[in-house]
C-alpha cells in the first residue's frame, strides 16, 4: 500500500475493515482513522486513531522514526475516534508536545487525565516551524465539534482537513485516483449528510477560507486522500453546504395493512409522469443513514404514516426526528397516510415537516382504512405537484440538468 503523500509525509493511520456502526451511522464499507507523520528537522504526528489501534499506529510511526523522537502531536479534534489513543501515544512519545487549540485542550481534559501532558496551545493563523517545513493552524469550529481545527502544510500544499471531506470507506488504497470516483463521492455525500449537514454554515466558511490556501491535496481524517479530484470534492461540497435541490422526489412511508403503501405508490406514479428522479423507501426496511443521504439533495419529499395509537408510526417518528436534527433546507413536502377512527398519523407527520421549515404543498392526504379512488387520484395529483415543485426548485438552483453528485 502506498502511504506516502510526499517524501517525508506519510499516512500512518488504521484501516477499520470491520466497523459497521458508527454511533448509529451505518458504515457498510468500514472506515479509516487517518493519522499523518510529517518529518522535517522536527517530526510531527497529525492526529491519532481510535483507542484499540494505538499499537498499530505506534508500529507505523516506528517504521519511519522512533516514537521517542516525535516532537509534536497535533490534535485537530477531540472526538475519541481521533483522540482515543492519545494517552498511549503520548506515553510512547515522551518528548512530544501536544498541539491543539484552547477549546480542544478543555475537551481533552474532560475525556482523559491530561495533568501530565505538555500542551502547546495554538490559535487560528498560528504557525509552528518544523525546520524547512511549517504547520499552519486553521480553527474550524463545529466541523465537527466546537474545538475542531485543520492543519495546513504550505511547503507541500496539503490541507489536513479533519472530518471535512472525509468518507467512511475502508480500502487497500490511500488516494482518490486509486478507487472509483463515483463510489468515493457517494461515500463523501453520505458522510456529509449524516455527520455534518447540520454544520453546513461553518463548513461553508471553511470552503471560503480554503480559497486563501494553495491546495494540492486534502487529507481528511477518514477515507481516502484527495489529490487528483480536489476540484470535484470541493464542487460537491459547495452544492451540499447550500443544500442545493435536484429535480428529485423522495417518498418515505411506513404501512400496516398496505393502505399507506398504496398511497405512496400512487404518489410515485404521479411524479413519474414528469421528468424527475423519483425514489421510494419503506422506512422500516431502510436504515437512517441511507435516508438522510437521499434527503440531502431531494427537492420535494412526501412522508406517509398510518395512524397508530393516535399518532404516527414509531419508525417514521425516528426518521423525522433524525432529519429534524440534521436540518435539511430547501425542501417542499407533504404528508399522507391512512387512519381508522382518529387522524393522528399524517397530521403529526405534517407538524414535523413544518418544524423542519419545509414548504408545505397541501393539507395531509388522508384515507380512512383503505384509499378509495378519489384519494388515489389525490395522491397521483400530489405526485405531479411534487415533481413540478422539484423541477422548479432545480431550475432555480441551477441543477436542472441532472448532475448527479453521488
Ligand atoms: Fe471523525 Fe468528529 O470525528
Amino acid at each position: 500500500m502506498n502511504r506516502e503523500l510526499r517524501h517525508g509525509v506519510d499516512w500512518v493511520g488504521h484501516v477499520d475493515w470491520d466497523v459497521r456502526d458508527f454511533h448509529g451511522y451505518r458504515t457498510d464499507r468500514g472506515s479509516t482513522y487517518n493519522a499523518y507523520l510529517v518529518r522535517s528537522e522536527k517530526t510531527a504526528l497529525i492526529d491519532t486513531v481510535k483507542a484499540p489501534y494505538a499499537e498499530q499506529l505506534l508500529a507505523s510511526i516506528g517504521e519511519r522514526v522512533p516514537p521517542a523522537e516525535v516532537d509534536f502531536i497535533v490534535c485537530n479534534h477531540a472526538e475519541p475516534d481521533h483522540s482515543g489513543s492519545l494517552p498511549a501515544i503520548l506515553a510512547a512519545c515522551p518528548k512530544a508536545r501536544l498541539v491543539c487549540d484552547e477549546k480542544c485542550r478543555d475537551a481533552l481534559g474532560r475525556h482523559y487525565d491530561t495533568s501530565e501532558w505538555d500542551f502547546l496551545v495554538v490559535s487560528d493563523g498560528e504557525e509552528l516551524s518544523l525546520g524547512r517545513r511549517r504547520l499552519q493552524f486553521l480553527e474550524t469550529p463545529m466541523v465537527h465539534w466546537p474545538e475542531s481545527m485543520a492543519t495546513y502544510l504550505p511547503e507541500e500544499k496539503i490541507l489536513f482537513s479533519m472530518d471535512a471531506f472525509g468518507q467512511h470507506y475502508a480500502s487497500a488504497h490511500r488516494f482518490d485516483d486509486e478507487e472509483p470516483l463515483d463510489v468515493l463521492i457517494q461515500e463523501a455525500k453520505t458522510y456529509f449528510a449524516n455527520i455534518v449537514m447540520l454544520y453546513s454554515k461553518p463548513i461553508e466558511r471553511v470552503l471560503d477560507r480554503a480559497g486563501e490556501f494553495d491546495i494540492e491535496m486534502i487529507a481528511p481524517s477518514h477515507g481516502v486522500i484527495w489529490r487528483s479530484h480536489v476540484g470535484a470534492i470541493l464542487a460537491a461540497y459547495r452544492d451540499w453546504v447550500a443544500h442545493k435541490p435536484r429535480a428529485k422526489v423522495l417518498v418515505l412511508y411506513d404501512t400496516m395493512w398496505q393502505s399507506t403503501q398504496r398511497m405512496a405508490k400512487e404518489i410515485v406514479d404521479g411524479a413519474l409522469e414528469c421528468d424527475v428522479d423519483v425514489r421510494l423507501y419503506h422506512v422500516r426496511h431502510t436504515n437512517l443513514t441511507v435516508l438522510a443521504t437521499e434527503v440531502l439533495d431531494a427537492a420535494a419529499i412526501a412522508v406517509g404514516s398510518p395512524t397508530l395509537n393516535r399518532t404516527l408510526m414509531p419508525e417514521v417518528a425516528a426518521v423525522l426526528t433524525y432529519l429534524k436534527g440534521l436540518r435539511p433546507a430547501n425542501k417542499a413536502g407533504l404528508a399522507f397516510g391512512s387512519y381508522g377512527w382518529t387522524r393522528g398519523g399524517a397530521t403529526d407527520v405534517q407538524e414535523y415537516l413544518k418544524a423542519m421549515k419545509f414548504e408545505i404543498l397541501t393539507d395531509p392526504i388522508l384515507a380512512q382504512f383503505v384509499p378509495q379512488p378519489d384519494v388515489l387520484d389525490a395522491c397521483r395529483s400530489a405526485g405531479r405537484m411534487l415533481a413540478g415543485r422539484a423541477l422548479a426548485s432545480a431550475e432555480n438552483a441551477g441543477t436542472a440538468a441532472p448532475r448527479e453528485t453521488g
